[in-house]
């Protein structure tokens, strides 16, 4: 089981010491062209959660190959690069300039809220990127769907190596005068309230396929953790809780062992897929 970081809740370059407790470092999400993201204000915070409307803010793909990827290279440990678009040919194109790079996984961010969406579905792009790229391919999908197996069965076909669960939900917040708080209106949802939905959208996507499931939303403690290996993840990221804990890889990793044994599991892995009526043996 492996410890990541979510895509945008951590500047690698400023937090080498919270970088050094992961087992790889999931990058910004990368778009074609460079974008400041949308207009302020962009972070709200609610009484269960976070909400943000970053919009994708990034220094785009020239930039980001030429100049961030060789200092995270530095860093020394595994680099995933979130991709984007708005087009199955953005996100091709982007994969296949990757190809070339040693990067060990491309997490295609097929459901960011706070962007238009591309017009091809999950499975329609990941076929595209599929075609152009040897690299490891997660597809990261939105917790929205009421079909996430359907979903995950089309991307598995058309070629994905895992899956990354959840992206943020879409909330709202409104300030004293009722206007909404954050500038775009809407935002991506994130933190604790999310975790019981990120629990079922794991086990929905866990009873439609073997691949690996990188689990996210609302990981805050090892329970946490424990509780998306139960559901079916096989690694585990965390977002939001980063931003107040810059230690927390390491401590829930140190509470996984801990919370593993209380439940009566010699290790983590034990208890993966227990949350299930009927379990099905699979391999880790
Ligand atoms: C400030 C912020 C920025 C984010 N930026 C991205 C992004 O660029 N790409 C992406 O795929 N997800 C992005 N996310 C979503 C997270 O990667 C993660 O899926 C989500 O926050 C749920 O996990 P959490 O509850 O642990 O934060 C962002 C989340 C936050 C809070």
């Amino acid at each position: 089981m492996h410890v990541l970081n979510a895509s945008g809740c951590l500047d690698a370059l400023t937090a080498p010491d919270t970088v050094a407790q992961l087992d790889a470092f999931v990058t910004k999400t990368v778009t074609p062209e460079p974008r400041e993201g949308n207009a302020p204000v962009r972070i709200a915070e609610t009484d269960f959660g976070m909400l943000n409307a970053i919009g994708l803010a990034n220094p785009g793909r020239e930039r980001f190959l030429t100049d961030v990827l060789p200092r995270l290279r530095e860093l020394g440990l595994p680099i995933w690069v979130s991709v984007g678009g708005f087009s199955g040919r953005d996100y091709a194109e982007t994969c296949e300039q990757l190809d070339r790079d040693d990067v060990a996984a491309i997490e295609l961010n097929l459901s960011c809220p706070n962007v238009d969406e591309a017009p091809e579905g999950a499975a329609e792009i990941l076929a595209a990127c599929r075609e152009v790229s040897q690299k490891r391919l997660y597809a990261k999908l939105s917790p929205h769907s009421w079909e996430l197996g359907e979903t995950v069965r089309a991307v598995e076909a058309a070629g994905a190596d895992g899956l990354s669960l959840v992206n943020t939900l879409r909330g709202v917040a409104l300030d004293a005068h009722l206007t909404p708080t954050l500038a775009r209106g809407a935002g991506g949802y994130s933190g604790p309230a999310l975790k019981p939905v990120a629990l079922a959208a794991v086990r929905a996507a866990r009873a439609a396929t073997r691949l690996p499931i990188v689990g996210m939303g609302g990981v805050q403690s090892g329970r946490d953790a424990l509780e998306m290996i139960a559901c079916g993840a096989t690694h585990v990221a965390l977002g939001t809780v980063l931003f107040s804990d810059p230690f927390a890889p390491q401590r829930v990793r140190d509470e996984l062992v801990t919370e593993a044994k209380s439940v009566g599991f010699e290790s983590p892995d034990d208890a993966f897929c227990v949350a299930f009526d009927t379990v099905v043996k699979m391999e880790n």
